[in-house]
């Protein structure tokens, strides 16, 4: 089950966090994975461990929101790797502003990573799949974009953009066997959440209350996205496409 020997993933944001137990799960599986990450020098601990683990990994230094330095780094998986057969969509960012206080510099910032790194990564690898007839785009969205999230407005968006994205992709590709799937987690405890419950007693408010919220009274783990990451990366998900899975102990339902 779950096989992925001789795939190659492309895992974005894949140094730490969620990208991190992405990486390590699709690796356990049998793929090589391209840890593909603004921050070379975790990146290239995270291949590390990969590779000490069996498994087999490579860190690529790429800014997902520049497409050329993308485009450099997918030729270099090719090159070593082979072309990318799942891409994960993981590298995000954000911080827990209202709307009201933020500013068209951070709204900039905050789509060009979460929705525009995405459309990047996907134009650089959807003609190697095209031409292969087959492939797997993976998107972490977020339930952030299922449910709204106070704080989060512009990100929500972008998360949102993503699903709208995703849907539509997944129709134009599906002649082509490649399926196109976004699962969205809830609040997962990673550097990222941390470091915003660091810089902001709002977010700290916010963050602190969700074992409330969430049905199963508690946050997630990295663990438990990567999971999904791989059902649907494998072929046992062939005949799923344009799907949007929560992974969020039930804070959305639909
Ligand atoms: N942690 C949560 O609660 C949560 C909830 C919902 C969705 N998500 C989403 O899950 C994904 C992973 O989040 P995380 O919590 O693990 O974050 P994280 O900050 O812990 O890790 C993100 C990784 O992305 C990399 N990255 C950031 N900008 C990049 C860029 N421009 N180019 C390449 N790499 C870049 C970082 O270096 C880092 O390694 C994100 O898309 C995030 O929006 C997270």
């Amino acid at each position: 089950m779950f096989e992925l020997k001789d795939k190659t993933a492309m895992v974005t944001g894949g140094a730490q966090g969620i990208g991190k137990a992405i990486s390590f799960a699709l690796a356990m599986q049998g793929a090589k994975v391209a840890i593909t990450d603004i921050d070379e020098a975790i990146a290239a601990q995270t291949a590390d461990f990969i590779n000490q683990n069996s498994g087999t990994a490579m860190a690529v230094k790429a800014d997902i929101t520049d497409i050329g330095k993308v485009e450099k780094a997918v030729s270099l998986i090719k090159e070593q790797f082979g072309a990318v057969d799942i891409l994960v969509n993981n590298a995000g960012w954000d911080r827990m502003i209202p709307f009201v206080k933020t500013t068209p510099d951070f709204w900039n910032k905050v789509i060009d990573i979460n929705y525009k790194g995405v459309l990047n990564c996907v134009y650089a690898v959807i003609n190697d799949m095209i031409e292969k007839n087959g492939g797997k785009i993976i998107s972490i969205g977020s339930d952030a974009a299922r449910v709204g999230s106070s704080g989060e407005a512009v990100y929500a968006g972008a998360k949102g953009a993503i699903i709208s994205f995703s849907k539509s992709l997944a129709r134009e590709v599906a002649r082509n066997q490649i399926t196109v799937n976004v699962i969205c987690p809830g609040p997962t405890d990673t550097p990222l959440t941390q470091q915003m419950q660091a810089e902001s007693e709002f977010a700290q408010k916010i963050l602190s209350k969700m074992d409330k919220v969430i049905p199963l009274r508690r946050t997630g783990t990295p663990e438990e996205i990567a999971a999904a990451v791989v059902f649907f990366a494998s072929k046992e998900a062939d005949f799923i496409t344009g799907q949007t899975l929560s992974v969020s102990g039930g804070l959305t339902m639909s």
